[in-house]
């Protein structure tokens, strides 16, 4: 039986890294072999995850130095030789071993007016939108966002401004600039377009290569620096 050599990180801000040997199996994800360890090497290991299909966006860790949904990520795609290193997202506070504090990540849906803002009364019909429809269209991809933080950990600019929205909330706040129901487009448009909004994005990619959805945020982005521009030529900004 092959044996892998885990490194995994140990501690909350200050720690270290801290081997575990863990058997190699066929099929094996990289959430197994945290698995494993939390349940046979050793018990005080914290991490998280729910649904274990891709679905919730719980079990996002930094694997091999690069942020990935580790449920959905096989070993044999990542190990290097025999050897993995797990540790927490970059860019969020560590609570504790492989858990961030996702309350920053999650603030800033809200800066960006990451919520839904309609007008219809419960005795209305629902309001019916075109999946054929050029605002649809555009977020065809962004409205299958998980909250992960694949993207927020990738993203260079958050490390240097941590102010900065980040490509999460920005690809949010663009779904919700493209919805014909929605009411708070302006407003929106407003707070993402300040220093630490979508003129701040310098364009890496990063978030766009890594997201495990294939969501382009950096498209999304993109997207919200021209609708600005032009709710300000329209004299609305
Ligand atoms: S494209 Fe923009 S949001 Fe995405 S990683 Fe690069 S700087 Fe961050
Ligand atoms: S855009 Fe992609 S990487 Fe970012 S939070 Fe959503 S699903 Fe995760
Ligand atoms: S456990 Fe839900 S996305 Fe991985």
């Amino acid at each position: 039986m092959t044996i892998l050599r885990v490194r995994v990180w140990r501690g909350a801000e200050t720690g270290a890294f801290r081997e575990y040997e863990v058997p190699q199996r066929d099929n094996q994800t990289v959430l197994d072999v945290v698995t494993h360890i939390q349940r046979v090497c050793d018990t005080s290991l914290a991490y998280r995850y729910a649904c274990r299909v891709g679905m919730c966006g719980s079990c996002a860790m930094t694997v091999n130095g690069r942020a990935r949904w580790t449920c959905r990520t096989q070993v044999a795609s990542v190990v290097a030789g025999d050897r993995l290193e797990i540790a927490p997202l970059n860019n969020l506070p560590v609570v504790k071993d492989l858990v961030t504090d996702m309350s920053r990540f999650f603030d800033k849906w809200a800066q960006a007016k990451g919520q839904f803002h309609g007008n219809r009364s419960r005795r209305e019909d629902f309001a019916r939108v075109s999946p054929d429809s050029p605002q649809r269209r555009a977020v065809d991809a962004a409205i299958e966002c998980i909250g992960c933080g694949v993207c927020y950990s990738s993203c260079d600019v958050v490390s240097w401004n941590p102010g900065y929205l980040g490509p999460a909330a920005l690809n949010r706040a663009w779904t919700l600039v493209n919805d014909v129901r929605d009411t708070a487009r302006i407003a929106r448009l407003a707070a993402v377009a300040g220093d630490a909004g979508c003129h701040a994005c310098h364009t890496h990619m990063s978030c766009s290569e890594r997201c495990p959805k294939r969501i382009t945020p950096t498209a999304g982005i993109a997207g919200l620096k021209r609708a600005a521009a032009a709710a300000v030529l329209r004299g609305e900004l």
